[in-house]
């Protein structure tokens, strides 16, 4: 046959992806059969009740409907903020083609412009718009990087527990995953010796180990790294020769006032570490949560202009990120300013949705520590908590202990978690991950279902 699964690419059939792997497709069947599904595996804050902001879905409509401009009388009767008119009119000028259009590869030069002054604004260290392209969501960035740097015997390390893009990505682009566990005993923070095993072990099996990737807020494990932990890994990079890939997708999603978000970017330019650093950020989370529109970017430092090229070529291949993510992009790193109309909703609706978000994390956290075999630290970051929880030992078949349990939770219950073993995690232990998404006044009845769940399949025989 030209086409079957035993012709296909090996590597296709090696990369996997559990966020949505056989357990949401399970879900998604009993869905099907009627059944109330609770979607609590991904980071996909509108699926489960967040509210787009205001200001963002105003501007947008209007660039996707460019006419509504022309009526701005029915504009202000539908409540439409002036500064958001008078934004979307700014974009089109910048935009003349408007979204229906192909933009430049590398995103619309205004919106790579306005994420470099974010960044120098953020960090305050210079940042230059040719090292920025727009990507649809940071998963593209992802993409980008580790297929232009994969070769052969290229290692990748990798935080274990990890977010599956990074061992997908690895495998389907034929590169080595170099894993470095996360220290579970120090709120999962990154440990110099753990890094230096895994380098170790790599360089002792040959393989070329070239980037290290950092999770940071960390998906799945919530933790924040502080300052002295981002120099650390710069400087063991710097050491071994890495360049590193700064996942900082939830740079809004700190939870606990002594925490601080530190951008690699701003770390290595203080400390005058100048070794390649690729950037990641994106819509989807945040206080925005706009993962429908695919919008992100990716910063890349210190890096030669000849490789920007090859990178932009690349890219190109594509054409370009879609439009209106790049406008939602330009949106995130350009809010409603102080004295604009729409800035005293912009507050309250980020307010809002973050202080939800702090409330959530703390009371599921405390819900699932309090069961028997479980026990689940509150997230200082990101959208996750990854409790560890006791399993039996008895026979699984060929499924993982924890794999066996949220097959039978969705099942009991409807509600769709992702076990641990498709993040990774040290042997013997298991982990489940689950977001802290779903909307409060639900939280209780989902809280004792589980409870039940969880009771119930340890007395299984
Ligand atoms: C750590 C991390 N990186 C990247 C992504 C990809 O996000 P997107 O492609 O929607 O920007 C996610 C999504 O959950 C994530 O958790």
């Amino acid at each position: 046959m030209v086409l079957s699964k035993n012709t296909l690419n090996p590597n296709v059939l090696k990369a996997e992806y559990a966020v949505r792997g056989p357990i949401v497709e399970l879900a998604q069947n009993l869905e099907k059969q009627g059944r109330e599904i609770l979607y609590f595996n991904i980071g996909n804050p509108q699926q489960l009740g967040q509210p787009p902001l205001t200001y963002v879905r105003e501007i947008l409509s209007l660039l996707n409907h460019p006419k509504l401009l022309n009526k701005m009388e029915k504009l202000q009767d539908l409540g439409f903020a002036s500064d958001s008119v008078e934004r979307a009119k700014k974009i089109m000028e910048l935009n003349p083609a408007g979204l229906g259009a192909y933009s430049q590869s590398a995103g619309m030069p205004f919106i790579r412009q306005a994420v470099a002054d974010f960044i120098s604004k953020r960090d305050n260290i210079p940042t230059d718009a040719k090292n920025i392209f727009i990507t649809d969501g940071a998963s593209k960035g992802v993409d980008l990087i580790l297929n232009s740097i994969i070769t052969d015997n290229v290692g990748i390390m990798t935080p274990i527990p990890q977010y599956p893009l990074y061992s997908a990505d690895i495998n389907l682009f034929g590169g080595k995953l170099v894993s470095y566990y996360l220290d579970e005993d120090s709120n999962w923070g990154i440990n110099r010796e753990l890094l230096e095993n895994s380098y170790n072990k790599a360089r002792a099996d040959e393989i070329d180990t070239k980037l290290i990737v950092v999770i940071n807020p960390n998906n799945p494990t919530g933790s924040v790294l502080s300052r002295e932990h981002i120099k650390m890994v710069l400087e063991f990079a710097k050491k071994n020769n890495l360049m590193v890939l700064a996942d900082e997708v939830y740079q809004e999603n700190i939870y606990h006032d002594e925490d601080k978000f530190h951008s690699f970017a701003k770390v290595a330019h203080e400390e005058g570490i100048n070794i390649p650093i690729f950037s990641l950020h994106s819509t989807s989370k945040g206080f925005i949560g706009e993962c429908g529109y695919r919008g992100g970017y990716i910063e890349m430092r210190n890096i030669d202009d000849e490789v920007l090229l090859q990178l932009l070529k690349i890219r190109s291949i594509g054409l370009c990120a879609n439009t209106s993510g790049q406008i939602v992009t330009y949106l995130m790193v350009t809010p409603p300013e102080e004295g604009d109309t729409s800035y005293e909703l912009y507050v309250r609706e980020r307010k809002d949705i973050l202080d939800s978000l702090t409330r959530k994390a703390r009371i599921i956290a405390n819900e699932l520590d309090s069961i028997e075999g479980i026990s689940c630290a509150t997230p200082r970051g990101a959208m996750y908590l990854f409790p560890n929880i006791k399993l039996p030992d008895r026979n699984y078949g060929d499924e993982p202990a924890d794999f066996a349990f949220t097959k039978y939770l969705v099942e009991q219950t409807g509600i769709v978690t992702v076990p641990g073993s498709g993040f990774g995690q040290k042997q013997d232990t298991w982990h489940l991950r689950i977001t802290f998404l779903p909307p409060e006044d639900k939280i209780e009845s989902i809280m004792k279902k589980f409870k039940k769940a969880y009771l119930d399949f340890i007395k299984l025989k």
